[in-house]
């Protein structure tokens, strides 16, 4: 969901800038790169799966002059990185090459009916059906061809294809995005601004549905067969800004992607009627599923705490005992294993070295294994027997946010899935509630400068509690680890109910306490804990569902939408997410590397 395209057409080398614009896309993160040139009647194409420099130090001895090009980075979605994976894609002509950014939900029926036409094809990407769409399609008119093909298609897309015969670069948007850079006698097409800065600060955003060509001396944009105007907008920002897409900070851009990355996540995973399908993706273990007895989740950090979710979700609809542990404590324990015993693996990087080292220790000791993993290829996507990705796109920031609502997300997927399977559950009500969580998600992200206020308040303080019951519990210890790892202001949470067993002793007058209060069955519970606090001076922050009275009791709370106890978490989690962000920005603090921590934790 996050590879990277470009294309350039104007009176220059194309290679070299292509090359130089794919680099400026770089931190979106690759496995693989490609490049294809428009020379007369051919096209040139150079894909690999590495570097881009390595790419690139292969085509040094190369002279090629055209002027005309499309290139790629690859984030691998569907098909392991390898060089027949990576883009452009070729029809089976070879007269037309195509690069794309997205996932094309359809592709395996539209393979096997090109497949039943005759076509070849030469990878295990979704992204191939593209060409020879095209190829099908094309008949003298290569923007007819492309607004055929597109129909065909359900997913997201950004589309640069290139055809012999024709001097420019036609593309197509939808839900991925796609930006034209208008030069002096060259354009330029790229999935974001930065790649294209150094050469213009003119761009278009393009919009879903927009269909379109850029040639060397002008552009065209359509919606359906209607030719349309759009804004050029003049970029304020320099490479590092836009880069976080002029955000301040990579955590912020990263928290404010939510709405976008659950749905990417849930993308052709469920279906509007609410059925949950993973048949493909749990293949491997597909006769296991039916002996499944118990269930570890094992992971650190922010990972464990997605978790936590994970396992009051899977245990209240399976009725399977589910235990969670820290990776740095599971891989030290005498665990009894048992025939049937499945072990899940959380892990944005996929290479956090206490989490790869117990799927290493209990593959051994015959536990299937599921990976839950962002990045595509990792070792703990490689070696677990299945991986179920989240797509959340590379997630920059050292503290994990949109990686922690994706992970969330696929466990709803799996506990879904599963009850089906095993139960025989009509899950279909709460999977188009799930469907609702996205746009909830967009809800919450647009209360951010009630949180910002907050901020203004709190930014002082020098201890902050979270507490919460059940579901809020794990919410309130991610809540905690957000604010302690980029403020370095102490932070604790605990689980509600245990305050009278100790941590009531902390509490002083006037010192915080943020109390995640969104499982109804929890609340009245949740409540008397509160008014604990409240009794030995706290000042108490809510974090409520939209109507709850306690709001007006409140000084200080934040409220989300409303939906079933299971899936509040990634609503509740946001507010505070955007807390320890803006109470660190106020503080001055670095945020996204904050100081002694790593993105990947590769050591022990
Ligand atoms: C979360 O904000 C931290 N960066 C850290 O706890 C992280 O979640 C943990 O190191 C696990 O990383 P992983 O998901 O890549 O395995």
């Amino acid at each position: 969901m996050s590879c990277g395209i470009v294309a350039y057409v104007g009176a220059r080398k194309a290679l070299p800038i292509i090359f130089d614009t794919l680099k400026r896309l770089e931190y979106r993160g690759y496995d693989s790169a490609g490049v294809a040139l428009l020379e007369d009647k051919r096209i040139f194409l150079a894909k690999q799966k590495g570097k881009i420099k390595d790419l690139e130090d292969g085509l040094k001895s190369e002279n090629i002059l055209s002027g005309i090009g499309i290139g790629h980075t690859r984030w691998a979605t569907h098909g392991r990185p390898s060089d027949f994976n990576a883009h452009p894609h070729l029809d089976c002509s070879g007269k037309i090459a195509v690069v794309h950014n997205g996932i094309i939900e359809n592709y395996n029926e539209l393979r096997e009916e090109l497949r039943s036409r005759g076509h070849n094809f030469r990878s295990e990407t979704d992204t191939e059906v593209i060409p020879h769409l095209l190829e099908e399609f094309y008949q003298g008119d290569p923007l007819q061809a492309l607004q055929k093909a597109i129909s065909r298609l359900r997913g997201s897309y950004a589309i640069a294809a290139i055809f012999t015969g024709w001097d420019k670069v036609f593309f197509a948007r939808k839900d991925s995005p796609l930006i034209i850079g208008i030069g002096e006698g060259e354009n330029f097409l790229a999935s974001d601004i930065p790649a294209v800065l150094p050469y213009t600060k003119r761009v278009i955003v393009l919009e879903d549905g927009d269909t379109g060509f850029v040639s060397s001396a002008e552009y065209a944009i359509f919606q359906g067969d209607r030719k349309i105007e759009r804004k050029i907008m003049e970029v304020p920002w320099d490479q590092q800004a836009a880069e976080r897409g002029g955000f301040e900070h990579f955590m912020i851009k990263e928290i404010l992607e939510q709405e976008q990355s659950i749905r990417d996540t849930l993308r052709g995973r469920i279906k509007e009627d609410g059925v949950v399908e993973l048949s493909e993706e749990l293949a491997p273990l597909a006769d296991k599923i039916s002996q499944l007895g118990r269930i570890f989740i094992v992971a650190c950090g922010t990972a464990f705490y997605a978790g936590m979710a994970g396992k009051y979700f899977l245990e209240s609809l399976l009725d399977i005992p589910v235990e969670i542990d820290i990776a740095s404590e599971f891989r030290y324990r005498a665990v009894p294993v048992r025939e049937g015993d499945w072990l899940i693996l959380v892990s944005q990087s996929g290479e956090t070295a206490d989490t790869l080292a117990a799927l290493r220790d209990m593959k051994k000791r015959g536990l299937s294994t599921v990976g839950i993993v962002n990045a595509v290829g990792s070792s703990i996507a490689r070696e677990a027997d299945v991986t179920l990705y989240t797509r959340a796109g590379p997630e920059i920031c050292v503290a994990s946010t949109k990686a922690y609502t994706a992970q969330v997300t696929v466990f709803y997927l799996l506990g879904l899935y599963l009850a089906k399977l095993l139960k025989g559950m009509d899950i279909r009500p709460l999977g188009k509630e799930l469907l609702t969580i996205p746009q909830k998600v967009a809800q919450v992200l647009a209360k951010r400068e009630e949180v910002e206020r907050m901020a203004e308040e709190l930014y002082k303080e020098r201890d902050f509690f979270f507490i919460g019951r059940g579901m809020d519990w794990g919410v309130a210890l991610e809540g905690a680890l957000k604010l302690k790892e980029i403020s370095y202001l102490r932070a604790e949470a605990f689980a509600a109910g245990e305050l009278k067993h100790g941590p009531l002793a902390l509490i002083y007058e006037g010192v915080p306490v943020i109390a995640v209060v969104t499982q109804e069955a929890l609340r009245d519970k949740t409540i008397s804990n509160i008014e604990e606090v409240w009794a030995r001076g706290a000042r108490v922050i809510g974090i409520l569902r939209e109507g709850d009275p306690l709001e007006k009791e409140l000084a200080l709370s934040f409220t989300i939408p409303n939906t079933i106890d299971y899936f509040t978490s990634p609503l509740a989690v946001i507010p505070l997410q955007m807390l320890a962000y803006y109470i660190s920005r106020k503080l001055g603090r670095e945020i996204d590397q904050p100081r002694n921590l790593a993105k990947s934790v590769t050591v022990e």
